[in-house]
């Protein structure tokens, strides 16, 4: 192996980026619970599974991890239907256990966000229970949307929505109401005109909080209030109203009172908790949310829609850097979660078809998907290479990084899913349209071989295709080649760097290289091209590459190299 690379040297520290807070540069890991690690051996992830991993976090080098949904749940939607807010899913652990994971991760100096659910319950907790049972216009319906039909015997829902995972956003009860849920069946949208379901959040916000946890996802943040006239309008109308702060249902203003609200419950502990935003919002109406007077921090999702492209990346980078400077917040950068198809896969696979506002026509990978993973449009190994580079080139931004389980193993989403082992409602609400999102919630490989390549004693929840075990962290972990290797290398150059949060570009006389600095000279160069790139390095040395065998003075195609003064 001919690494161009030297021993990370030290690198002088920015006194601001040491002052600033946590969470403000930090790397978050995100840990899909269910499909991290199953140690009761029933084929589900649980958090004695994450405690369990506590040394491989640690190693890894992340500076926190955020939980999905870990509590009481019928798993309608992989948790985000949530039964209880203050319990842990007897199927997962107890609170105990979850007091041993957060005690375990803290004494390494992993912080810990947990993920929080407003814009619904499950139909399973029990103020939705006692709804049901309580009169058309009683206070127990009033905590969420109800209303009565249309049509001669109201037998028509109320208006003609459709959920996000298709279908009807209304379900009729027995008395003949119907409730409003914007995504599946079993998640009752709230209402958060009812001071009482305010109230309970906060009450939900400080027992997580009261238990050390440090932050907070919160999950479509800018959905929870709503301004529901007597008379709806259509879906077509709804989706030509201004987004603008007014609209009835998505993106109002009147949301961050709830999350001003937060912000003084957030800010009277020490270190104040921190909240981060999933806000599908117009880019404008982000600072919004990422404001110190609201939650804080917001997500940026330009990476997940944007191909392995120099000026999608570079227009991206540069619009959310000033977003963040606008709120005064920093940037965050996302590469994978938990509801797209992961980063090695949408980069193997062609580039997404765009409509004519620049986004994918439909979700990118998708058509391969549908093929159950035999369409050969994918290039596993052109996907992975590329994915390592973005991950390289984000790593060196500005901002936080969120990644998520298992992209440090290089891994593909899995298309080889059965129809009868599918478990995500938007393929149930979609028939044949859309797979959704099981793929990229398969659990991680920990061995090469086994029943579950190790992640628990016996079968995993989802199946392990046999192509798994080459990914297995058994395999990368002494190969210094290996993606692992590369993730951790990456973090523990990142943590002694610590650099200011600016960016400078530097011009490279290439449309598709990409090179920028930060304030104390440390370098990022991404070749997103398919031809060489000849490194101009005077005065630095290359600390890192994407490319194991990139050789002296080049930045090969699809990579990335760091460079240090
Ligand atoms: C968010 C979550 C997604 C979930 C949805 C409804 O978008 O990331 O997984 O299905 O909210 O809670």
């Amino acid at each position: 192996m001919s690494h161009a690379v030297s021993p990370a040297p030290e690198i002088r520290r920015t006194a601001s980026a040491e002052a600033a807070p946590w969470w403000r540069q930090a790397v978050v890991y995100q840990v899909y619970p269910r499909s991290f690690a199953d140690l009761d051996g029933n084929g589900l992830g649980d958090i004695a599974g994450i405690t369990s991993r506590v040394d491989y976090l640690d190693e890894l080098g992340i500076d926190a991890v955020w939980l999905s949904p870990f509590y009481p749940s019928a798993l309608a939607d992989g948790g985000y239907d949530v039964a209880d807010y203050r319990d842990v899913d007897p199927k997962l652990g107890t609170l105990e256990d979850f007091d041993h994971m957060v005690a375990a991760l803290h004494e390494r100096g992993i912080r810990v966000v947990v993920d929080i659910v407003p814009n619904h319950t499950s139909d399973l907790h029990e103020w939705f229970q006692e709804a049901l049972l309580a009169e058309p216009g009683s206070p127990a319906r009033d905590r969420y949307i109800f209303r009565e039909g249309t049509g001669p015997d109201g037998s028509l829902p109320p208006s003609d929505w459709v959920s996000a995972f298709g279908g009807s956003a209304w379900e009729r009860v027995p008395d003949g109401q119907w409730y409003l849920h914007h995504f599946a069946v079993e998640q009752p949208d709230l209402n958060w005109a009812n001071p009482e379901v305010r109230a309970d959040f906060v009450r939900t916000l400080r027992f997580w909080s009261d238990r050390g946890v440090d932050g907070f996802r919160i999950d479509v943040a800018h959905m929870l209030t709503k301004d529901l006239a007597d008379v709806l309008p259509t879906q077509a109308e709804l989706d030509a109203m201004p987004r603008d702060g007014q609209h009835p249902t998505i993106d109002r203003d009147d949301v961050h009172e709830v999350y001003a609200e937060w912000r003084a419950v957030f800010d009277s502990y020490d270190p104040p908790r921190t909240a981060v935003a999933e806000a599908w919002v117009d880019r404008s109406r982000v600072p919004l949310y990422a404001s110190s007077e609201s939650l804080g921090q917001a997500f940026n999702f330009d990476l997940l829609e944007a191909d392995f492209d120099a000026s999608q990346f570079r227009e991206i980078v540069t619009a959310n850097l000033e977003l963040a400077q606008s709120s005064g917040s920093s940037s965050t950068w996302v590469l994978s979660n938990h509801d797209v198809v992961r980063h090695a896969t949408r980069y193997g696979l062609p580039d997404a078809e765009r409509g004519a506002d620049g986004r994918p026509a439909r979700k990118h990978g998708q058509e391969w998907l549908l093929s159950g993973g035999t369409d050969p449009k994918l290039d596993r190994e052109r996907g992975e290479r590329r994915a390592r580079a973005a991950t390289l080139f984000v790593l060196g931004l500005p901002g936080s990084a969120y990644l998520y389980q298992g992209e440090e193993l290089g891994l593909h989403e899995v298309a080889e899913i059965e129809d009868g082992q599918r478990q995500d409602p938007t393929f149930f609400r979609s028939p044949g349209a859309d797979l959704g999102r099981d793929g990229c919630r398969v659990p991680l490989p920990w061995e090469a071989s086994g029943p579950s390549f190790g992640f628990g004693a016996g079968e995993a929840h989802l199946p392990q295709p046999a192509w798994m075990g080459e990914y297995a962290v058994e395999r990368q972990d002494d190969d210094p080649d290996s993606t692992l290797a590369l993730y951790r290398r990456a973090l523990a150059v990142r943590a002694r760097v610590q650099a200011d949060e600016g960016l400078e570009w530097i011009e490279t006389g290439r449309p598709d290289v990409l090179r920028f600095a930060r304030p104390n000279g440390w370098q990022v160069v991404t070749n997103f091209g398919d031809a060489p790139h000849a490194l101009d390095a005077a005065g630095s040395s290359v600390v890192l590459s994407s490319d194991p065998g990139a050789a002296p003075g080049v930045v090969p195609p699809a990579s990335t190299v760091w460079l240090a003064p």
